[in-house]
């Protein structure tokens, strides 16, 4: 059979199976919701399918975890398999979705967060280039497992289950990556044909391959080189295991991007940070969330910063705490036992030491003296704090928001401020000391 000229332009559309229970999880979280460097598992899959171009995006969920799923994969379409009945249901349920659409359907498990876009374009670009109706990801384990086996015989292609294999069918090392690429004209009716005579009852995905070829159509296998790409998320272990790949993956983008990281070994940091070439993060430190670090703004050593902005040249740590809505503009620092929340911190100023500092606003050029804390809620709601620019705090002063300190003011050590302090005033609000002469004799004498 002469293959049918290359469909570069085909349009691409993916279907994502999450149907299944996760059941060796032992969690009372849906398998592919676990996070991954703050994304869900599913997640990741969806990065890989929306960067190989795939335009509609189908995700089969199980009925109970259908709304918490719908909610972690974007824009794109989730359905609903009632009854786990296998790969092959799954794929049944999602085809209604796109009804008329007669592009490539990408299949892929939700749980193979270690996909990449690169992987998956190659697999796509090797389905059209060939002309094949299907095309499996293949690949070689010397202990092949689980998988189910690619049985090749005359030009043929089936897959066995292991828990179908005879002897002779479980010594071939050549797997099913579980990975397919699907014209969608040869798909429907080679799923309309799936049987469940097999050790499981359950519809296989895998039979639709022979089935395409049966009604004529060509059949494909392409070897992926890196098993590491497809490993399955299945229980904690595994999920463990891919979250130290995909930070080592990360790391590895983030220095190669021009980025400082003093030491990957001690360094975590979320699939959404953003840093920018020339930061340097030191030792010890997790970055959390929309972190992002600007040229030259540091972050650690030992520190641990949660949607955080740090600008140019700014500085947090060692051992700070910097929570969402923390900011901190040019050449600000934060220090040691140091916490903020909600904060804007203005140019150069600084929260050097052992403070708490939430809901608040400080201008340019402040210090913040040692141990103050933003008292910001009064058990009901929150309140702001702003403080000025040019400011001086004393040390282990409170400040009872709402309340503001003006520019160049003053506050005395030891000071609860409970109201505002002009610009250019001292604040004082403490008992005046007293002293008693003659304590000790007067003591002593008694
Ligand atoms: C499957 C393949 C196997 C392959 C392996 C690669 C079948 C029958 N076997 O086995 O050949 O070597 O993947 O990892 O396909 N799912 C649903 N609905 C269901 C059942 C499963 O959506 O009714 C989803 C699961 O959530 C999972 C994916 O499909 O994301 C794969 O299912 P799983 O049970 O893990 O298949 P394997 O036994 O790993
Ligand atoms: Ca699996």
């Amino acid at each position: 059979m002469t293959p049918p000229a290359p469909t570069a332009d085909r349009p691409l559309a993916c279907i994502v199976m999450a149907g299944g229970k996760g059941t060796r999880m032992r969690s009372a979280t849906p398998k592919v919701l676990h996070p991954i460097w703050g994304r869900p598992l599913v997640g990741w899959v969806l990065a890989a399918v929306r960067g190989a171009g795939a335009e509609r995006i189908v995700v089969v969920v199980p009925p109970d975890a259908a709304d918490a799923v719908g909610a972690a994969v974007g824009d794109a379409e989730t359905v609903v398999q009632e009854n786990q009945l296998g790969t092959g249901d799954a794929v049944r349920v999602a085809m209604p979705a796109l009804d008329g659409f007669s592009g490539d359907v990408l299949v892929v498990s939700g749980d193979t967060p270690l996909l990449t876009a690169e992987l998956l374009g190659d697999l796509v670009a090797a389905h059209r280039a060939s002309g094949a109706q299907a095309t499996l990801a293949t690949f070689r384990l010397d202990e092949p497992g689980g998988y189910g086996r690619v049985i090749r015989a005359g030009g043929s292609i089936r897959i066995v289950e292991a828990r179908d294999a005879t002897d002779d069918e479980l010594a071939v090392r050549e797997v099913n990556a579980g990975l397919y690429v699907f014209a969608a004209d040869a798909l429907r009716p080679a799923l309309d044909g799936l049987g469940t005579d097999n050790a499981q009852g359950e519809l296989y995905l895998p039979d639709a391959i022979p089935l395409v070829a049966a009604a004529g159509g060509l059949v494909d296998a392409a070897e992926i080189a890196d098993p590491a790409l497809l490993l399955g998320v299945n229980t904690r272990v595994e999920l463990a295991e891919a979250a130290a790949l995909l930070r080592a993956r990360l790391l590895e983008a983030h220095m190669l991007a021009g980025a400082g990281i003093v030491d990957p070994d001690s360094t975590y940091i979320d699939a959404d940070v953003v840093l920018e070439p020339d930061c340097v993060v030191h030792p010890g430190t997790v970055l959390r969330g929309a972190t992002h670090l600007a040229a030259g703004a540091e972050a650690g050593p030992h520190s641990v910063l949660d949607g955080a902005v740090l600008e140019a040249g700014a500085q947090a740590g060692p051992f700070a705490h910097l929570r969402p809505g923390t900011h901190l503009r040019a050449g600000a620092r934060v220090g040691a036992f140091a916490e903020t929340k909600n904060a804007d911190v203005g140019a150069r100023s600084k929260i050097p030491h052992l403070s708490y500092v939430g809901d608040a606003e400080i201008g340019e050029d402040t210090n913040i003296g040692a141990g103050n804390i933003t008292a910001n809620y009064d058990g009901v709601d929150k309140h702001r704090t702003v403080i000025g620019s040019r400011v001086r705090t004393g040390s282990d002063c409170v400040f009872v928001a709402p309340v503001s300190v003006g520019d160049d003011a003053t506050t005395g050590a030891g000071s609860i401020i409970t109201d505002d302090v002009p610009p250019g005033a001292l604040g004082i609000a403490r008992a005046r000391q007293v002293v008693k002469e003659n304590y000790a004799q007067r003591r002593r004498d008694d």
